[in-house]
């Protein structure tokens, strides 16, 4: 017996060395962020931590698979094993010291390290949508960004680098959970309705999602249909190059008009993360590029013309009639209760202004 136990620790050490050199040996993505940098200290305590334990127990269940398996067709009943109160002693010692020193180390330490420190240089405000990011950044006169999944008008937000940069996150109201992940900042929070969650991180790096696809704003939440293509890339930039971006004006086509009206109504309400408006096809709901005046074929069979009072109808009560092709229920019912009157009337001027 005494024999099976050395065996066993010789295993036990040759795994745990080759499994603590790929441990150190492992080369993290770019920390663009010094979130990135706390956590990657983190996980990797935690899994050099963690090698001994899987090795012994790899060691062990290998070892007895091969030394002890069936052979030939006798089995007889193996030998009594009584329990050792000098092992269970110092095995629960040990862990329990590591687990006490985990939580202290990276636990609190990490979360002190994390946790903001003082006034932030940048706010951004992210709301997430069924499917859609919209960022803000209200010290540049709400200079926005709105990227829905699947949408081709794509823009990256940008980010000055060596700033620290305020997230503050929210889900649209009567919209689900959504989870804002930044890969490349290690960084990941729940996007709640009513809710506002945030984090500061400090940019260490020029980068754009291009150059690396893990600096893009991903949900983590499974939150519906497009939920995969919920994205939107990142650029972080010299504080220059911010500027001259944020700096050039408010929501793009402010203007006051019906349709310039519509138009925010349009995005703030993530309308546009279901209808296409440039024209493109995939989306879960019909397209708004050249619908007005168009005549439709509907799921009965019978046709209809996009006028006014369809528009009106199709907002008020989305499976009245139904667009060949296109799925009932998955447009919420509740617009009634969120746009008054004239704001139908705007958003309305908007669907028509895309056909003119
Ligand atoms: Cu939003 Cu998944």
């Amino acid at each position: 017996m005494q024999k099976h136990y050395v065996n066993v620790g010789i295993v036990w050490f040759v795994l745990t060395f080759i499994g603590e050199l790929l441990v150190l040996g492992y080369v993290f993505p770019p920390q663009l962020a010094d979130s990135a940098e706390v956590i990657d200290e983190a996980f990797q305590l935690l899994v050099l931590l963690g090698m001994p334990i899987f090795t012994l127990v790899v060691a062990v269940m290998g070892y007895s698979l091969l030394k002890f398996r069936a052979k030939g067709d006798t089995l007889e009943a193996g030998e009594t094993i009584h329990g050792n109160n000098t092992f269970s002693l110092i095995w629960l010692l040990i862990t329990g010291t590591l687990c006490i020193i985990v939580i202290v180390h990276p636990g609190l330490t990490g979360l002190a390290a994390l946790a903001a420190d003082g006034e932030p240089d940048l706010v951004v405000q992210v709301v997430g949508s069924q499917w859609a990011w919209r960022v803000t950044y209200p010290q540049y006169g709400d200079k926005s960004i709105f990227r829905a999944a699947n949408n081709s008008t794509e823009e990256a937000m940008l980010l000055p680098v060596d700033q620290q940069v305020r997230f503050e996150i929210t889900s649209l109201d009567n919209d689900v959970l959504h989870s804002l992940w930044i890969p490349a900042f290690r960084i990941k929070l729940d996007a709640v309705p009513g809710t506002i969650t945030s984090f500061d991180v400090t940019t260490l790096e020029t980068d754009s999602y291009e150059e690396n696809p893990m600096l893009r704003i991903q949900c983590a939440e499974l939150c519906g249909l497009s939920h995969t293509d919920m994205m939107l890339p990142i650029k972080i930039v010299t504080q220059a190059e911010f500027d001259a971006w944020a700096g050039s004006g408010g929501p793009a086509d402010a203007a006051d008009t019906p349709a310039g009206r519509g138009k925010q109504l349009a995005e703030a309400n993530a309308c546009i993360a279901c209808h296409s408006v440039d024209g493109s096809t995939g989306l879960p709901g019909p397209g708004w590029l050249g619908v007005y005046g168009s005549e439709e074929m509907l799921d009965d069979g019978t046709t209809v013309v996009v006028d006014e009072n369809y528009i009106r109808e199709s907002i008020l009560d989305p499976n009245a009639k139904l667009v060949e092709g296109f799925l009932p229920n998955l447009m919420p019912q509740t617009f009634g209760d969120t746009f008054s009157e004239e704001q139908l009337n705007d958003l309305i001027a908007y669907i028509e202004s895309l056909s003119e």
